[in-house]
């Protein structure tokens, strides 16, 4: 007689295993990923599956209700103490009688595949470095003397096939201790990586570990650094927070950071100090809020642009400021925690920073890339990252070119009359109406547009505070569709536009949002200055764009990705109106979220996705901005509203833009000379 046939799904895998083998033990043998932290114990519960009964045309077995062995009682034990979903069994307790078909939930597998609850619905796998193992350790004897640690790499290796064990002396300390009070039992977290390195000890504890472990992904921004606290077993972000950069106080812009470590000799050393002070709270806050002991932090992956990469790391970034933008290295870094300072994490907590692809052009472009893959797209995808520095990547199967663009922090409502971070009480959304010129307006916080009877109700806990960055694109864009602004971006005075809100101000204008100052609130408008910082910032964001755009012989994209701290929240139409990003039908513009935070989330969670990244940004062409003549000549074409020459025929059909031209005196400007110019 044949063994009995055992079917796993959803693999598909297959084999023929003798009566009385442990469903773990026929898992393994296939290849199948069911997962286990204590080895077949009974005690862990990772194992579990779900067996199907019944008739399966479609695999050719019939599954007798006795096909697997009796419930036993290390499974009523965990039945009792935990309980187990109905229908599940312990995969190392149920042992195979007869043909079977076997599901492993998602949850049993080790690359348990995670779909991310961003605006992209790609699935992430889980491969950690960082892993928990069950062992029973071999008690001392006089007669065979040996250390204890050497006991537990053995253990390891007979029980895990886990070699070449390496350890800290700081680990060893434990070890003894905790050998015996584990009664022998004890449960380790190992840190293995991509690289062929020898396993390393992380933490160790008595009998079996069930508080989890987790992990920080991390992106490092000029103006912010956000940070998601994950679940390194399930992949679940547990927490997100943000702090602003506090090296905004040596300056707001990379090149004022690289300027003030060249005028003053140990600023470097100040920087550095700084960010990983605020690296440390914010650690702190996450594991504080999530109840989480920072002993369980054992990782972290940072994704940065250069400047902050050296920073980060304590490396003078001098050599960034100028050509040929050098950097120390632009391979991908490991290391422990502790040579950064980020002491609120396990004294042995393992950092991965991501590959740079070029001087100007960070680990955030390469994480945007691992998030976006557009080495992976069919069609030519052009991605913006859109932050104090853009990070722009366009591509397909074929070829991809990236760069970085200093658009300055216009964008995230820094240096704007009225901008504020976004924040409850922050205008994010703005219409303007065409004929009456009146705008309306929503608020973060609260639910509904500011003409409705119940908003100063609904806004009174908050206030109308000011404008965050998606609000500040919105306006600018609004004001251009009414008439409000003409192409050059000159806002029209009270006669020239119809409406008493373009107020003057010194020698140009200002549109008037909202006025609180009856009550002592603030008065919001969008000043001549603001357009002028939007404009530099939306054209340094396009010439960007053209640029690579040149350089792969091509006058238009398939499709644009927005991503970037507030991409999800751009409106895809306002961004073309600005003229922020090329041309393209509306419907092809998607939004990515935090690319480069999500590049860092699944670098955390999955090592063979850093082998992947340290391979494609070998592949991807770098153009630097800071010396293409061209970018110049973009730029300068780009300052108009949406641009002085290229065509915007996907935009027409959306969106009617009208033709003034203002000047203090209300006479035809410069703006109309090169429109007719053009003509
Ligand atoms: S493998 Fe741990 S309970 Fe089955």
């Amino acid at each position: 007689m044949t063994d009995p046939l055992v079917i796993f799904t959803p693999s598909g895998k297959r084999g023929h295993f003798p009566v009385g083998t442990p469903v773990l033990t026929a898992a393994r043998q296939l290849g199948v990923d069911l997962d286990s932290v204590c080895g077949g114990r009974g005690i862990c519960s990772k194992c579990q599956i779900t067996p199907s009964f019944g008739e399966f045309s479609k695999h050719g077995v019939t599954v007798a209700d006795n096909a697997l062995s009796d419930w036993n009682a290390v499974e009523q034990r965990y039945q009792d103490k935990r309980g187990l979903k109905s229908g599940r069994r312990l995969g190392c307790q149920a042992t195979i009688q007869g043909d079977v078909v076997i599901d492993v939930p998602p949850e049993s597998q080790v690359h348990k595949q995670v779909i991310r609850k961003a605006a992209s619905t790609r699935a992430m796998t889980m491969d950690p470095a960082t892993r928990l193992y069950f062992v029973e350790v071999a008690q001392p004897d006089m007669h065979t003397p040996t250390g204890d640690f050497e006991r537990l790499k053995r253990a390891l290796r007979d029980q895990w096939q886990v070699a070449d064990l390496r350890a800290d002396v700081s680990i060893l300390s434990k070890l003894q201790p905790t050998l015996r009070k584990g009664n022998w039992q004890v449960t380790v977290a190992l840190h293995q990586d991509h690289t062929g390195t020898a396993p390393r000890l992380i933490e160790i504890w008595p009998g079996l570990h069930e508080n989890g472990l987790y992990g920080l992904a991390i992106d490092l921004g000029s103006t912010t650094i956000a940070a998601h606290l994950c679940d390194l077993q399930t992949g679940d972000v547990i927490g997100s927070s943000g702090v602003m950069n506090p090296q905004i106080r040596f300056g707001e812009d990379l090149m004022s950071r690289v300027s003030y470590v060249m005028m003053n000799p140990g600023g470097d050393v100040e920087m550095t100090t700084a960010v990983r002070g605020a690296l440390n709270d914010l650690a702190v806050d996450l594991t504080n809020e999530a109840q989480i002991d920072p002993s369980l932090l054992v990782e972290a992956t940072f994704v940065c642009n250069p400047v902050m990469h050296h920073l980060l790391l304590g490396i003078d970034p001098v050599e960034l400021g100028q050509a040929p933008f050098a950097l120390a290295t632009s391979d991908s870094m490991s290391m422990p925690a502790a040579q950064l300072d980020l002491t609120a994490m396990n004294d042995r907590a393992q950092v991965y920073v991501l590959p740079c692809i070029a001087g100007h052009v960070g680990a955030d472009a390469a994480a945007v890339a691992l998030s976006e893959e557009p080495n992976k797209s069919k069609d030519l995808a052009l991605i913006v990252d859109v932050g104090t520095n853009a990070e722009i990547l366009l591509g397909n199967t074929e070829r991809v070119l990236a760069c970085s663009s200093p658009t300055g922090p216009a964008f995230e409502g820094a240096q704007i009359s009225s901008g504020q971070r976004a924040a409850p009480g922050a205008i994010e959304r703005i219409e303007i109406d065409p004929t009456t010129k009146e705008p309306r307006f929503r608020i973060i916080g609260v639910d509904m547009w500011s003409d409705d009877p119940d908003f100063e109700q609904a806004a009174a806990a908050t206030g109308i505070t000011g404008i965050c960055g998606s609000g500040i694109i919105e306006a600018v864009a609004e004001m251009r569709m009414a008439g409000l602004l003409d192409a050059s971006g000159l806002i029209g005075s009270a006669e020239q536009t119809g409406t008493p809100r373009c107020i003057p101000q010194g020698r140009t204008h200002a549109y008037t949002i909202w006025d609180g100052t009856a009550d002592g609130g603030p008065l919001i408008t969008v000043t001549q200055g603001d357009i002028r910082a939007i404009q530099l910032a939306k054209s340094a964001l396009y010439a960007g764009a053209r640029l690579l755009m040149d350089e792969m012989g091509v006058d238009k994209v398939d499709r644009v990705v927005l991503a970037g701290a507030f991409g999800a929240h751009i409106s895809p139409k306002h961004a073309m109106v600005l003229g922020m990003i090329p041309d393209v039908p509306l419907d092809r513009v998607q939004s990515a979220g935090n690319a480069a935070g999500t590049g860092a989330r699944i670098a955390l969670c999955n090592i063979t996705a850093r082998a992947e990244i340290e391979q494609t940004v070998h592949q991807i062409t770098k153009i630097e901005t800071a010396i293409e003549p061209r970018f110049q000549e973009h730029f300068v074409a780009a300052n108009a509203i949406p641009h002085a020459t290229d065509p915007f025929p996907e935009l027409a059909k959306v969106a009617a833009l009208p033709n003034p031209s203002f000047n203090s005196k209300g006479e035809g400007d410069g703006s109309g000379r090169r429109r007719r110019r053009r003509g």
